[in-house]
């Protein structure tokens, strides 16, 4: 009868001896010990006390004694499970068996994606009663500002595009520490959006609380329960990513950019921008994600061999248009973040204003090119790089006959149902490619230099 995800251990007076777990979506793990026996969420958590693990799958039951454990379906029959001997070290675990901490969260994103969409959703109808601000607090902004700092600067600009054209009021998106310095116009129907994995981010939290004097609501989008910026919000939309370790973000990006779009099919809900069907058919367009993030996931390949490109650059160039200049921009920030390659995005059509004095033979570009209504704008930009002996790579759908002449090395993405959801699919490519590269470089992909994975001074 239990709804939504959940991992429980659940004690009763009756059987004081046992204790019942019971997981949905939510990961849940039983270690059998010696005249011990644990559950615990994770690995590491356990570790110190025994090697030999068990995994429930949805649904399934265990109770525990100290000396046994049982296991039954979810019609109470009993099952049996194969035990798993955990060979890793403490750290290694931490990691979940990857080398990298960015390995296992870029790994993670179907997980998270997954995780912040599925308990929005209740006997098949979508529920987006955590976005507690009242539908009359909806309906009455004419203007929506977001403000956000690096990677959660990125999902803002992506949310701008969805905001603006299922909403129709202007939207616009800063990063914080700009924000702070001038004069927004702004009033108390302008509604204001942080959005932070953290939650700790300074410049992102001082700009809230210079907007907090004008009477504008505040919104914020984070990954961590009870951070500063929840607490001084009027309301919050929790990811549910887990925790962040690895600097760089990958799997925040991803999940802030479904807890946006959740924001927006809200306020187009109570706005009436959207019917409860169009609502219903969007949100279970991003159901597709997680399984389409799955298939690029096992394309990295793909992202290994194009990292051979860079061997010899000094500086590489990202191009797309529309929503996915963001994702261009934020491959680029990936790729200087943890490899220390110089990398620069701009709009595709803007090259021709500059960056295209850069271009010299074998100079990398890496192009987002997806089957989209811009892609044969996108396809002529390349064609202007290739004329320059540039090198490009291409982000491109399944099937795209026209990349595969222009383009050294192709990154597959598969057909999705919607083009706003393309940012959350290619960038996982990008975020790849940005690894191997840093791996190639021999740097430290976890923790690179002069950054800290919360920026808590202005
Ligand atoms: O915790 P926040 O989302 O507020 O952090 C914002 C930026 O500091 C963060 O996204 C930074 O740009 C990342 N290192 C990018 O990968």
């Amino acid at each position: 009868k239990v709804e939504g995800s959940y991992a429980l251990g659940i004690i009763c007076a009756d059987y004081p001896d046992r204790i019942f777990a019971v997981r949905k979506d939510s990961p849940l793990i039983i270690g059998a010990g010696q005249g011990e026996n644990f559950i615990a969420s994770d690995i590491p958590a356990i570790l110190s006390r025994t090697r030999d693990i068990y995994r429930l799958k949805d649904g399934e039951i265990a109770v525990l004694t100290q000396d046994a454990v049982a296991f039954y379906n979810s019609d109470c029959e009993s099952v049996t499970k194969k035990s798993e001997h955990i060979e890793w070290d403490i750290e290694a675990a931490e990691k979940g068996g990857f080398e990298h901490f960015m390995m296992k969260e870029i790994f993670e994103q179907p997980k998270a994606v997954r995780d912040t969409i599925t308990p929005r959703i209740r006997n098949g109808r979508v529920v987006l009663d955590d976005i507690t601000l009242t539908a009359e607090q909806l309906r009455r902004f004419t203007k929506i500002c977001i403000v956000a700092c690096g990677t959660a600067y990125h999902v803002g600009v992506v949310a701008k595009y969805a905001f603006e054209e299922l909403l129709r009021i202007p939207v616009e998106v800063d990063v914080a520490s700009e924000f702070r310095y001038r004069s927004p116009i702004i009033d108390a129907h302008t509604l204001m959006i942080i959005i932070s994995q953290s939650g700790e981010t300074a410049d992102t939290l001082t700009a809230a609380r210079r907007l907090r004097g004008l009477g504008c609501k505040i919104f914020a989008i984070t990954n961590v329960l009870g951070s500063t910026a929840a607490r001084e919000s009027d309301g919050t939309l929790y990811i549910q990513a887990g925790p962040e370790v690895c600097v760089a973000s990958t799997k925040a990006y991803t999940a802030q950019m479904v807890g946006a779009a959740f924001l927006a099919l809200r306020l187009a809900q109570a706005r009436g921008a959207l019917s409860a069907e169009e609502v219903e058919k969007k949100f279970h367009d991003l159901e597709c994600v997680p399984s389409l993030m799955e298939t690029v996931l096992k394309r990295s390949w793909q992202d290994k061999e194009a990292a051979r490109v860079f061997r010899r650059a000094h500086s590489a160039l990202f191009l797309g248009r529309g929503v996915n200049s963001t994702t261009a921009a934020e491959g680029a920030l990936k790729l200087k973040e943890i490899s220390y390659l110089h990398a620069e995005a701009y709009a595709a059509g803007e090259m021709k204003h500059g960056p295209i004095a850069l271009l010299e033979p074998g100079f990398p570009v890496v192009a987002i090119v997806p089957a989209d209504h811009v892609h044969d704008k996108t396809i002529s930009n390349i064609q202007e790089c290739i004329a320059r002996g540039a090198t490009v790579i291409g982000v491109a759908t399944d099937g795209d006959e026209d990349v595969v002449p222009l383009c050294s090395n192709v990154l597959w993405v598969p057909p999705v149902p919607e083009e706003f959801l393309v940012p959350l699919v290619a960038v996982v490519h990008l975020q790849m490619l940005a690894r191997y590269v840093a791996l190639d470089r021999g740097c430290d992909v976890d923790k690179p230099r002069n950054l800290a994975k919360s920026v808590t001074v202005e």
